[in-house]
């Protein structure tokens, strides 16, 4: 079948082997020359991905049947909504459905009016002065967010980035005189716990659950620094995490399914990939966000292990016609992101970067490529996440090795990675952090 993918990262080039995997004919549509997109397309336009009308024509010029959209930002402009006008089906959500990721407001608004678990106290505030006098009222530390869009690096922590009244003032006043995320700032309840990544396959009304993935959101070794998008996760061989157990898995997955009923009650029924992001914590998980896509880089730790063909499994999400025929390979993964020196902060951007992916296979491992561009005839870094790369093996322990192993294969000497992901130390912490809790419960 054609397929139309739109994106340019780590996890579309995961998509797009998976596509390329189950026999599409792949056209894909992005803003940087992914040279492992493109080795799987059959034909590829660069182009700013939130250009609507260029994108649709491309997708009619080349007769595409089917759409993947990989990244939120053509799903905010409404991407989706001006494919299907065109008659092509989409395993993506259009833009009203996209809402559940692209104003945090919809979300938490839609979770209390459903009734639905897991929520989190939370505030909307539309100017610096409401947001003041709350702040002044709550008795429990709280995470400032702006309500919309910031690539996941908008997000602070009182306790961790914040650390007075002041200093969480400061940062309410800088998201509204820079009108970060253009949409105001939310105000919510910090949960304490372990965070876990839960993705469904969601067909307008059945969900279809992913492995379990944890995904490491602090810049620097240890957990600390600022948010990012993401830099590393893994998956264990159970499709659990150390830490969780089977009924909170489906606790979480009861929270998705229930957000997917609320969305069609609604009149928006969402298709596509979502992502749940929740806190463990003693009352059970709590959402922290819900992203309409995959989670990069969590797509690039489930994608590679999925037996069933992708192809299929996007045709039923976008044809409502999705079943319970998905099985993973029971494989542990552990993806770590190299990123530019800097990124977090302030990116160096434009040094020269080479992959060996040869020899990343023979270290049991698979490569993406991810905001990484093509100039004078050179592979690049751009200002974000530059290459992902992951160990697949039987146990978490031999998936870190051959992860580590596998990195000496890429070369750049501005660049960085957080090496304690996946290892037995960091995911031990995590083990006895939750055990800490529970047994003070
Ligand atoms: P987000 O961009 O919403 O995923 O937030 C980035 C990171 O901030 C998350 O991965 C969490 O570590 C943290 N975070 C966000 N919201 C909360 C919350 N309500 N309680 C505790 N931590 C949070
Ligand atoms: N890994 C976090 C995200 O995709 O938003």
């Amino acid at each position: 079948m054609k397929v139309l993918t739109v994106g340019g990262g780590g996890r579309e080039h995961a998509a797009v082997e998976a596509l390329y995997r189950s026999g599409a004919e792949i056209y894909a549509v992005m803003k940087n020359a992914n040279p492992g997109i493109i080795k799987r397309s059959k034909d590829h336009l660069l182009c700013d991905e939130k250009n609507v009308e260029k994108v649709c024509a491309y997708a009619k010029e080349k007769g595409v049947k089917l759409a993947f959209v990989g990244p939120e930002a053509p799903l905010e402009v409404g991407l989706v909504d001006a494919l299907e006008a065109q008659g092509i089906r989409c395993a993506s959500p259009t833009k009203a459905a996209a809402r559940i990721e692209t104003s945090k407001t919809f979300m938490r608004e839609l979770v209390e009016r459903h009734g639905i678990e897991g929520n989190l106290g939370f505030a909307h505030f539309d100017n610096a002065k409401d947001a003041e006098a709350y702040l002044r009222t709550v008795d429990h530390e709280i995470v400032v967010k702006p309500v919309g869009l910031t690539g996941g690096k908008g997000v602070k922590v009182q306790g961790e980035h914040l650390h007075s009244f002041e200093e969480t003032m400061d940062y309410v006043n800088e998201i509204f005189d820079n009108n970060i995320g253009g949409a105001g700032v939310i105000l919510e309840e910090r949960a304490i716990g372990e965070e876990f990544t839960q993705m469904v396959f969601v067909d307008g009304k059945r969900i279809v659950p992913l492995p379990l993935v944890q995904d490491h959101k602090r810049a620097y070794e240890g957990d600390v620094g600022p948010n990012t998008g993401g830099m590393g996760s893994y998956t264990d061989a159970d499709h659990l995490l150390p830490f969780i157990t089977q009924k909170e898995r489906e606790e979480a997955i009861a929270i998705l399914q229930s957000i997917v009923d609320a969305m069609a009650e609604d009149g928006c029924p969402y298709r596509g990939t979502m992502y749940g992001q929740f806190m463990l914590t003693l009352k059970g998980p709590k959402i922290i966000e819900i992203n309409a896509r995959f989670g990069d880089p969590e797509a690039m730790n489930v994608l590679p292990i999925l037996k069933t063909g992708f192809q299929d499994i996007c045709w039923k999400m976008a044809t409502g016609t999705l079943d319970d025929d998905v099985e993973f390979e029971k494989k542990a993964t552990v993806c770590k992101y190299v990123v530019p020196k800097g990124y977090g902060v302030k990116s160096e951007s434009g040094h020269e970067i080479s992959v060996d992916e040869d020899a990343i296979a023979k270290c049991g491992a698979t490569v993406y490529y991810a905001n990484v561009d093509v100039k004078d005839g050179k592979l690049v870094t751009g200002t974000s996440r530059s290459v992902g790369v992951i160990g697949i093996a039987d146990t978490l322990e031999e998936a870190e090795a051959n992860c580590e192993r596998a990195l000496e294969h890429v070369k750049c000497d501005a660049v960085f990675v957080r090496h304690d992901i996946g290892t037995r130390a960091l995911v031990q912490k995590r083990v006895d952090h939750m055990k800490e809790l529970r047994s003070k419960a």
